[in-house]
């Protein structure tokens, strides 16, 4: 990414403290929404990393969709939601994991990750990287490669990426806090 874009990003996302629950520094990416341009400019850098990569885009909910649709559609490849659990129809894969705060589990519609896709996993933030890793173990459960993680946001304390080497994939976030 540009040193512009980095900057206005910086700008603009809102750091929260102790939200939502003490300790945590919640990044509010609300106002990048605010601004079309600036969605546009990082719709165009994260288009740029996985351009002729991937046959897919998995977003996870819910944040990953504000980005993974428009990613998928400019790339002209299919996108797969993965969906907290109890909101998608059978059948479904699951996973679950642990958060940052609490638990959960992902889901996805069982079939339409195909065998043999190179898939890109995107979320907005990559924090301790738990809800990323279930969602490449759905990825993989299908029989499906991930081959790329991209986020907006990675928080390098909390050691994310350490938990993604094992898929031997490219990692793009944008900023890093
Ligand atoms: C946040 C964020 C990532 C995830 C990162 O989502 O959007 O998806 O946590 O945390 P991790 O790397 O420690 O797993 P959250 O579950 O809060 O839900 P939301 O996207 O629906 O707001
Ligand atoms: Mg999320």
């Amino acid at each position: 990414a540009s040193r512009a874009l980095i900057r206005k990003l910086e700008e603009t996302i809102e750091n929260v403290p102790d939200f939502p629950i003490p300790g945590i520094q919640f990044k509010d990416i609300s106002p990048i929404f605010l601004d079309p341009k600036l969605y546009e400019d990082v719709i165009v850098d994260l288009v740029a990393f996985s351009k002729g990569k991937v046959d897919a885009v998995c977003g996870i909910e819910s944040r990953g969709y504000l980005f993974g649709i428009a990613i998928a559609v400019a790339l002209e490849v299919p996108f797969i939601l993965i969906r907290k659990s109890g909101k998608l129809p059978p059948p479904v894969i699951s996973e679950e994991y642990d958060l940052e705060y609490g638990s959960a589990v992902i889901e996805t519609r069982e079939g339409q990750i195909k065998p043999g896709q190179k898939v890109l996993i995107h979320d907005d933030l990559l924090a301790t990287g738990g809800t990323t890793e279930a969602a490449a173990k759905l990825v993989e459960k299908q029989g499906a490669t991930v081959s790329q993680f991209s986020f907006l946001i990675g928080l390098k304390d909390l050691k994310g990426e350490e938990k993604l080497k094992k898929y031997n994939a490219e990692v793009y976030h944008i900023l890093e806090y």
